[in-house]
């Protein structure tokens, strides 16, 4: 799968579902969901049958050993010994929630969108990327979790349970996918006025697509040579984008809002929030607001029609 090649409503984005695992653990999980709400079921269905039968027979004297005794402590105390049992079994199969032998990628929560960075394993350096986790399929990938203001919650259910995402606090999960595909998620522990539109993707390749994926990543920005878009890198610098944000090969270094080195090969901006393409892009410029109120990106309201134009398609070329 190449991701430069995904089109605007990617076909293969998998409903963000703790019932439709694609990973080992994740289908661990969802066994759980499925035995505990069906024996749930069971006990409640035989509780609801015992109120009926004891409302129709009111003459007989109910047994107090056997139902107090026997349906009020015994049961209880074997049914969830078992089920703590066959949990704690099942829960020693999922994988390690540890770096070793993982891929380690490390992820900012931040209000309201991920910052995501990478170990360029070619230089060392790191490579910054947001919204958007890519891993590799059939490996653990070990998610390095931090949070730079409030608490966040990262839960991509289709992959793995989810975690806390702590101020001052590294935490981590590891997600293992067995299948290329894009898995859902969003931040899932309120954090103030836009917490709904912190969503996030997951995009699972085979390895070799991975690294290709990585490799384009770490790449600094393409220099434009067409007029229009050398006229939206001047506007670019001129708006003094660069203050919040950074483009590698254009002004590096800022990093409150998120990296756009390759922010026309993400399937998204604002953190899920609308798809890549030139005309939301322009929108998102003029008026972030009107599409996330509350975020803290400025909008630009005196840009005229043709600069913000000229500033989207530049943006939108940066695959
Ligand atoms: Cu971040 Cu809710």
């Amino acid at each position: 799968m190449r991701m430069n090649a995904i089109p605007d409503t990617p076909p293969n984005t998998n409903l963000q579902s703790v019932l439709h695992p694609a990973g080992w653990d994740a289908a661990i999980i969802s066994q759980f969901a499925w035995v505990l709400f069906i024996a749930g079921a069971v006990i409640f269905v035989a509780v609801m049958a015992l109120l009926v039968l004891s409302l129709r027979k009111q003459e007989r004297p109910a047994r107090a050993l056997l139902w107090i005794g026997g349906g009020g402590i015994a049961f209880p105390v074997v049914v969830l010994t078992a089920l703590l049992g066959w949990s704690t079994w099942r829960s020693a199969e999922m994988a390690p929630q540890s770096s070793r032998d993982a891929l380690t990628i490390s992820v900012t929560a931040k209000m309201w969108w991920w910052e995501v960075r990478y170990h360029d394993p070619a230089t060392g350096r790191e490579i910054v990327t947001a919204n958007e986790i890519h891993i590799p399929t059939g490996r653990a990938v070990y998610l390095g979790l931090n949070s730079a203001d409030v608490i966040h919650s990262l839960w991509v259910p289709a992959l793995a349970g989810k975690r806390d995402m702590v101020p001052g606090r590294v935490t981590g999960l590891t997600l293992r996918a067995d299948k290329p595909g894009i898995y859902r998620g969003q931040c899932a522990e309120y954090c103030g006025e836009q917490h709904a539109k912190m969503a996030l993707h997951v995009v699972a390749s085979a390895p070799a697509d991975f690294d290709a994926w990585l490799a384009r990543q770490a790449l600094p920005a393409a220099a434009p040579s067409d007029p229009l878009l050398v006229r939206g890198r001047e506007a670019y610098l001129a708006q003094r984008c660069q203050a919040c944000h950074t483009i590698r090969g254009v002004d590096e270094g800022a990093n409150l809002g998120p990296d756009l080195t390759h922010v026309g090969s993400r399937m998204h901006i604002g953190a899920g929030t609308l798809k890549t393409h030139r005309a939301s892009l322009q929108g998102w410029i003029a008026d972030p607001q009107a599409s996330k109120p509350g975020v803290f990106m400025p909008g630009s309201p005196e840009l005229d029609r043709e600069t913000l134009a000229a500033l989207a398609s530049y943006l939108e070329h940066l695959k």
